[in-house]
């Protein structure tokens, strides 16, 4: 059988998936190959179905080659029977002699004694085991099935009586004996040719199918192949679906869109963590320029105090970044579920109107809300999701213009629209702005502290709760941000309080 030293993987991951992962401990433990397991399998079943056909065809040759045996011999005995009846001095020992010659002229097998019918005394016996038969044979099982028994080790008799019917009236009896070692020959002979077909046949078997099933598994080596090729940096590899039979294919098939998603995700880290750095190494530039221009030379108390002032609006941006950052990387991992509750969006958005009234204030905004409804949902990222669209649509709007927010129902769910009025999104740009750090005008929302992760918060938000958020900007500069969250059915959305 074919083993061979596979090495036992064991992932060693610390600190994290996207770490390295150390290949393999080279723990090598010796396995059958799957190869040997198959045809071993095969051999095992093949061994016994040959060893049953054979018990059955050996059993049915033995009891076919008995019934001929038999048959011939009652028949023998009777003809012979026949011939002593008919012979012209049926009670002299020549006579016999003469008959048995005649009668069994060619069958050296067939050996005769007659008897005395009354007292079982021989008569005549042809040879030393015609004579021993009579000692071996049942007298009153007659004309049924023969005795057998052995005449020297390894040396099958079968013997019958058979009445002789003289005209005379005197009761013979002629005792006919066959030696039935030919059949016993014939019988070792067939066992032993049909073992050694049979160990060759299952010789066979086991080469054969082993050979099949490396066969049809060596494709599997593409699998290994890929994986060992594919790593953090390579994992645009695929496999090739040609000539593997089904259940690989499908396998393939999976393991290729597995690598494209892993992809995918690895493509999206790189972009985020590339967008992250180069998001802060704008503020850190400017707090570090601003630090050393300041202590370049003297500089007055008053002075010092405004480069602290800025650099406070710098860091205060920095740790807003941080802080969004920081939500999005949790929100991936955090499960929206646990903390479902009943949200009124009417609620929510007074709430939310009234915290940023302020803000609104000064640009000389009014807010409008109108409509009701609610879905089941996470009310704190509900919240945040509300101010941000509200918050941007205040930066946005014309001044003394006022913000409209809508709730109704929409669909299965409810939605919430805020609507400013402003200078509108150009269209190619509406799709965009839910990416993070994507944004219109870079150098101004620098100015009013934005991150340009706001939005990117509000998407993720609404997918945590299978909903989404769109833009449009229709006529007369209006800017409408729609927030759509389904109702939550089904085991997944546990809902913990009910308000
Ligand atoms: N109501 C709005 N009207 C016009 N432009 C908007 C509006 N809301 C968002 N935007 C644009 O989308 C961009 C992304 O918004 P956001 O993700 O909230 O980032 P930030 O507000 O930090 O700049 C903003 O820079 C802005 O250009
Ligand atoms: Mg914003």
């Amino acid at each position: 059988m074919s083993w061979s030293d596979v090495p036992v993987r064991r992932a060693e991951v610390f600190g994290g998936p996207m770490q390295g992962i150390a290949p393999t401990s080279g723990v090598r433990v010796a396995r059958m190959s799957l190869a040997g397991r198959l045809a071993l399998v095969n051999a095992v079943i093949a061994l016994i179905t040959i060893a049953i056909a054979g018990c059955v065809s050996y059993l049915a040759l033995a009891r076919e080659l008995d019934r001929h045996a038999d048959a011939e011999l009652w028949s023998k005995a009777q003809a012979l029977a026949h011939t002593f009846a008919e012979l012209p001095d049926a009670t002299s020992r020549d006579a016999w002699q003469q008959g048995v010659r005649t009668a069994l002229y060619g069958h050296e097998d067939l050996h005769v004694a007659i008897v005395d019918g009354r007292n079982k005394e021989a008569l005549f016996a042809s040879s030393a085991l015609a004579e021993e038969a009579l000692t071996r044979i049942d007298w009153r099982a007659q004309g049924v099935d023969p005795a057998f028994w052995q005449f020297k080790p390894s040396y099958p008799v079968a013997s019958v009586a058979m009445p002789i019917r003289l005209a005379q009236g005197d009761n013979l009896k002629v005792v006919l004996s066959q030696d039935r070692s030919r059949e016993e020959l014939l019988l070792a002979r067939f066992t032993s040719g049909v073992i050694a077909a049979f160990l060759a046949l299952w010789a066979l078997l086991l080469v054969g199918s082993w050979w099949i099933a490396r066969l049809e598994l060596a494709p599997l080596e593409r699998f290994s192949q890929m994986a060992a090729r594919t790593g953090a940096g390579s994992l645009g590899h695929r496999l090739e679906l040609n000539g593997l039979p089904r259940e690989l294919a499908v396998l393939a098939d999976e393991f290729n869109s597995m690598l494209v998603r892993i992809e995918q995700g690895m493509e999206r880290i790189s972009n985020f963590s590339g967008d992250l750095a180069h998001e802060l190494r704008t503020p850190i530039g400017i707090l570090y320029g601003r630090t050393q221009v300041a202590l370049s030379r003297g500089r007055t108390e008053d002075e010092l105090r405004q480069v602290l002032e800025d650099n406070v609006l710098e860091l205060e941006r920095l740790s807003r970044l941080v802080s969004d950052m920081l939500f999005i990387a949790q929100e991936a991992e955090s499960n929206v579920a646990d903390l479902m509750t009943k949200v009124d969006f009417r609620k929510l958005a007074e709430m939310v109107t009234e915290f940023m009234s302020l803000a609104a204030e000064e640009r000389g905004i009014v807010f409008a809300v109108t409509g009701d409804a609610g879905v089941i949902a996470n009310e704190v990222l509900i919240q945040r999701a509300l101010t941000n669209l509200i918050s941007n649509a205040i930066k946005h709007a014309d001044t003394g213009s006022s913000v409209r927010i809508q709730i109704g129902r929409s669909g299965n769910g409810a939605a919430v629209e805020v609507i400013n009025q402003g200078e509108p999104i150009p269209a190619i740009q509406l799709k965009r702005i839910f990416e993070r750090f994507y944004r219109l005008d870079a150098s101004r929302t620098r100015q009013d502290g934005g991150t340009g992760l706001g939005l990117a918060i509000v998407d993720a938000i609404a997918k945590r709760h299978g909903g989404r958020v769109s833009a449009e900007c229709g006529p007369g500069r209006e800017t409408r941000f729609r927030l759509e969250l389904p109702d939550q059915k089904g085991d997944g959305w546990k809902v913990r309080a009910e308000r």
